[in-house]
């Protein structure tokens, strides 16, 4: 297999994580600094990392309800709470993509770097679903519909998405993308502050009764529907990626 798919399957970074670990000359084989992330490796090949011998760990996914106030990182250099460490594993896991600090609800864990880097790519369009508690309150018909259509940021204007008011203040927003506090950019370009950020589903996973700070492995036909979802950009309702149909009303 190749050597950067080799890293990612040892759980030491994604698969373009691992590619950058290999152009740092961290990585050996057989003791030898290689720079070639496509090279050909198996167990017997003697992989190390900053002279660490690596082998496959078997894959794992757990979805962790994020409390506030933890990191979506597996090490936090200000010692403030990590997702990691409220999910007990022998595994190295890392968390798929980020939260806020102060966002809560639903991040995966995995120490299986091609299927984090399935779910994160832009390129598949994985769709999150996030639960926005918005001031002030109601958000208009036309507010939601520029969410709908895109919003101008300076990274560039946001995909369509889906929006919907749940409640007067409380607004229902998919998006394929994951850029980085997206959402609350989006709310705060429509001139609303965001009081509370949670995410209720990731693909087809949903938060369902996971309490806030519980976790769970994923049963690996979670994992497989988890896998599809990013071969077809599915939604948590099974349709397709929110570019492709009206949005709801
Ligand atoms: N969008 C945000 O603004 N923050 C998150 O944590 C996730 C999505």
């Amino acid at each position: 297999m190749r050597l950067a798919k080799f890293l990612a399957h040892a759980g030491v970074a994604s698969r373009r994580g691992a590619e950058q670990l290999v152009s740092q000359r961290r990585v050996t084989v057989g003791g030898e600094v290689v720079t070639d992330p496509a090279r050909d490796v198996d167990e017997r090949s003697g992989v190390a990392l900053d002279g660490e011998p690596l082998a496959p760990e078997r894959p794992e996914v757990h979805a962790l309800n994020k409390p506030p106030g933890v990191v979506s990182t597996a090490h936090d250099t200000h010692g403030r709470p990590t997702v990691t460490g409220l999910v007990p594993s022998r595994a190295r896991l890392y968390p798929v993509g980020r939260l806020d600090a102060e966002t809560t609800g639903l991040i995966l864990l995995t120490n299986d770097g091609e299927l984090a880097n399935l779910l994160t790519h832009p390129r598949y369009g994985v769709e999150k679903v996030y639960r926005v508690r918005v001031t002030p309150a109601p958000v208009t018909e036309s507010d939601l519909r520029t969410l709908r259509e895109g919003v101008e940021l300076e990274d560039g204007r946001t995909a369509p998405a889906r929006a919907r008011q749940v409640e007067p203040g409380l607004l229902e927003v998919v998006i394929a993308e994951g850029r980085k506090r997206q959402v609350r950019r989006m709310c705060e370009a429509i001139g609303h502050r965001v009081e509370a950020l949670e995410r209720i589903a990731f693909g087809p996973l949903r938060l369902e009764s996971l309490g806030l700070g519980k976790h769970r492995r994923l049963s690996s036909a979670e994992v497989e529907r988890l896998r599809k979802a990013a071969a077809t950009g599915a939604s948590p309702r099974g349709e397709g990626p929110p570019a492709m149909r009206p949005a709801p009303g």
